[in-house]
């Protein structure tokens, strides 16, 4: 099967051209001007943009939290994701206390087999060193293609993980050249926090945000730093929300460390007034860092402007309101942590970003698509467009006007952090490996059809599997 994509404006995070992109099978095989080649399938994208298939490296797809399940398998997620532009995305395998990794790693694949509709790849949340996995066996999981292990300090009780077993995994990853990812905030401190508040019988939503204040947040990731630079393995900060926490990577960064960070979409739009809103309402907004004051967008703006963050990712960790944010309608720490936004990132971020002036188009593909893949040992195979990578492409309309509404998302949840926005821009077709999996409004392909990703080690390639067709 051949694709030919006529006259659209190639952009990826370097270059903006009008060009056709041809692809031969499942990568791309030719890139060039009027090009004279037979093709099963003809796109004509003039007046289009034609991207690189946005990669999401932050997902939660059916994960037991919070007292549930997230809403989102792997089959609605994913199907969110394509709807939204995205081709590829890294979810989170959980090891629960007392499990080996190979044990939560079967466990994930088992969660995606024979569901999966886009490329994705696995990171490994490591919760305990001491019942269950070990620093040994974290070593065999880059050559499973596992090469990100993430750490909660955050979550007591839970998923949280002590400074001895952050520090064992940043040693550990500095010798298997794994990267380090934290959820950076205070656990214990917010712990205090909240149980104080509920003493004082404050329980409605707005109160999660004031029990988890900016402060841990810079506090943690200073602190990850530090013991990253100790340790001397590379470290990324998940989901930065504030300038308490922009400025502790800012500085590192300054300083040549090797520390990367990512925000969300949610952070740049929401912000903590919507906690405040009645009749529970605010129970939407309960995602973990809190939404911030607004005076904190403007500096995420800046962030990712001037590459202090180089990432916006979306926390995709759906619940349903009327069901499952309901467990903590009279206590604001029992409502489940997180949100949707998988399917609306690349409408956000091109309508307020790169419309309003904030951001390039160029940098938009770099921090949605080309950073994630490199950080996450996924390029070139993806995050670009380029002779030899996949064809995971994005056909975006760059006029199209969308009303974004729960109504008619494709996420199970029955909200949408965005409701009632007007965006203009939005993806039109989307291909993974050279295949339509969403055109006109239609999902294209079975379950099944999406593949996992075995990433590269970081800092290294991904190489096609094989060479690319000859023309
Ligand atoms: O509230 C959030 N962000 N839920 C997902 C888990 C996490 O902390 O990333
Ligand atoms: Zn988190
Ligand atoms: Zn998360």
């Amino acid at each position: 099967m051949s694709v030919l994509i006529k006259g659209g404006r190639v952009v990826t995070a370097a270059d903006d051209y009008v060009a056709d992109v041809y692809a031969d099978g499942e990568r791309i095989s030719l890139i060039g001007e009027s090009l004279d080649v037979p093709a099963d399938r003809v796109i004509d994208a003039g007046g289009k943009y034609v991207l690189p298939g946005c990669v999401d490296p932050h997902t939660h797809l059916d994960l037991p939290f919070g007292g549930t399940v997230t809403i989102d398998d792997f089959e609605s997620g994913h199907t969110a994701a394509a709807f939204g532009g995205t081709t590829c995305h890294v979810d989170f395998v959980f090891q629960s206390h007392g499990s080996t990794f190979a044990e939560a790693l079967e466990q994930w694949h088992g969660k995606r087999n024979g569901r999966a509709i886009i490329d994705n790849g696995f990171h490994m949340a490591v919760t305990d060193l001491k019942e269950g996995g070990t620093v040994e066996e974290l070593a065999t999981l880059p050559d499973q293609g596992v090469t990100s292990y993430k750490l909660f300090m955050a979550y007591k009780g839970a998923a949280m993980v002590d400074d001895e077993t952050l520090f064992r995994t940043m040693e550990a990853a500095a010798d298997t050249g794994a990267l380090v990812m934290v959820h950076a905030e205070n656990g214990d401190a917010i712990d205090i926090l909240v149980k104080q508040a509920l003493a004082r019988g404050e329980t409605e939503p707005k109160y999660h945000a004031l029990t988890r204040p900016p402060e841990t947040e810079g506090e943690a990731t200073n602190r990850a730093i530090q013991l990253a630079r100790v340790a001397g393995c590379n470290l990324y900060v998940v989901h930065v929300s504030c300038k308490e926490a922009v400025d502790p990577i800012a500085r590192a960064r300054e300083a040549g460390w090797d520390v990367w960070g990512e925000t969300c979409t949610q952070y740049f739009f929401v912000d903590y007034t919507f906690l405040e809103r009645p009749n529970f309402e605010g129970a939407k907004y309960v995602y973990t860092p809190p939404p911030r004051p607004k005076e904190n967008q403007e500096v995420l703006w800046n962030a990712v402007r001037t590459d202090v963050l180089s990432v916006i990712s979306t926390d995709h960790c759906a619940f349903t309101w009327s069901e499952q944010k309901a467990l903590g309608r009279d206590d604001f720490s029992k409502i489940p942590n997180g949100g949707p936004g998988l399917e609306n990132r690349l409408q956000m971020i091109y309508s307020f970003g790169v419309r309003e002036g904030r951001i390039s188009l160029n940098r938009m593909v770099e921090l949605l698509a080309t950073n994630p893949a490199k950080l996450f040992g996924l390029y070139p195979r993806k995050g670009t467009i380029a002779v030899g990578s996949d064809a995971d492409l994005v056909v975006f309309d760059p006029e199209k006007e969308v009303r974004i509404e729960a109504a008619t998302q494709q996420s199970r949840s029955d909200y949408n952090l965005f409701e009632g926005t007007e965006v203009t821009g939005s993806p039109e077709t989307v291909l993974v490996r050279g295949t339509v999996v969403v055109e006109g409004g239609e999902l294209k392909v079975e379950p099944g059809y999406g593949q996992f990703v075995k990433r590269a080690r970081f800092g290294e390639e991904l190489k096609p599997a094989s060479a690319p067709a000859a023309a």
